[in-house]
């Protein structure tokens, strides 16, 4: 299948268009770099410079493509951020999807895989969380993403594109394989701050909170392997290909780790130390959010293979140090 990937120089976006491509189909990748990697593109995947503000870029590419299937990666997602700002997740996120969307139905795109959010969720009334989960977005981001899986029903029932809407929970690690490691820039997800405090490019972090009712009082989360991310994505295409059902799953592993848990292990793989400081809670930081997958393991036969904690550090260590930032 060809599949046009807008984000995919992104972190999460390049691995799924390394998996899609080591399956056989034929990609090429939309991004305006805002925070995607030149690095991080892969030979045989043409690239377009290109922006989702910009309509005319988006339905120009897709008209000269003709791609059947589209994963849409690319979006701001810093929840702190989408709080003092939610112009700019507005514009982004929303404006541009719809920029996508309408672009997909004008050149008959039949496929549409989402990179949607456990934040759709918001505070965890139960756990683990499976899709049947209310869904009260707590933070502006998780809104923005809630509100495209919204667009993407309609466009299913009035232009019918079927869509897949994969909300991830936390994503961490790098390529098994050593393929891809292209750093986050001012990184504020957990693994990579932890990996900047061992390589030595930070004196040290906060741990926002350890007074939670978790083992060792610090927030819990369920993180998940990119690698097994990407995998998701090519299965969520396959099995709307052959059902022509959409549907939307949660892609986590149904275990949590603590900021400590992650800590130590990152002390053990690199040999370094951490240094921290245990500062008050991060506002809207719920104590624990664990994914049920289930419904992933039905569907797609998806279940995570990369996600356990040594695997997680260790292959993000070893993009640290392949980029010769170790100090
Ligand atoms: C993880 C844990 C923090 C940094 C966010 C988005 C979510 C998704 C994943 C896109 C928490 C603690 C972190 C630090 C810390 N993104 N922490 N010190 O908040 O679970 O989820 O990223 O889909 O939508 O909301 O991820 O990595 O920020 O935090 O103590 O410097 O690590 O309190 O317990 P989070 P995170």
């Amino acid at each position: 299948m060809k599949i046009a990937a807008f984000g995919g120089a992104g972190y999460i976006g390049s691995h799924t268009v390394r998996e899609l491509m080591d399956r056989g189909h034929t990609l090429a990748v939309f991004d305006n770099l805002s925070s995607g990697l030149r690095g991080n593109l892969q030979p045989g995947a043409e690239f377009i410079h290109g922006d989702i503000l910009q309509p005319t870029q988006v339905l120009e590419f897709l008209q000269k493509f003709q791609p059947e299937g589209v994963i849409h990666l690319a979006a701001f997602k810093a929840a702190g951020e989408s709080m003092t700002n939610p112009e700019k997740y507005s514009t982004n996120n929303i404006t541009g999807s719809l920029n996508l969307l309408n672009a997909c139905a004008a050149t008959g795109v039949k496929y549409f895989v989402f990179s949607s959010s456990a934040a759709t969720y918001g505070a965890p009334q139960y756990l683990p969380m499976d899709e049947k989960h209310p869904t009260n977005p707590e933070n502006y981001y998780g809104y923005t993403k809630l509100a495209i899986e919204q667009y993407l029903k309609w466009y299913d029932q009035l232009k019918s594109i079927k869509y897949a809407a994969l909300r991830y929970f936390n994503a961490a690690g790098y390529d098994v394989q050593g393929r891809l490691n292209g750093l986050e820039q001012k990184p504020a997800n957990l693994l990579p701050v932890v990996m900047e405090c061992a390589a030595g490019m930070r004196a040290s972090m906060q741990v926002f909170g350890n007074d939670y009712p978790t083992p060792d009082g610090t927030g819990v989360r369920d993180y998940i392997h990119v690698n097994d991310l990407a995998i998701g994505h090519a299965l969520a295409f396959e099995k709307l290909a052959s059902t022509q059902q959409s549907f939307i799953v949660n892609l986590g592993v149904n275990s949590g780790l603590s900021v400590l848990d992650v800590i130590k292990a990152a002390e053990k793989v690199s040999g370094r130390k951490v240094n921290y400081q245990i500062v008050a809670r991060r506002a809207g930081d719920p104590a624990e959010v664990v994914a049920d997958p289930r419904l992933a393991k039905e569907m797609l036969g998806w279940e995570a293979k990369h996600s356990d904690l040594q695997t997680l550090v260790e292959t993000t260590w070893k993009a640290y140090l392949a980029n010769g930032v170790v100090r």
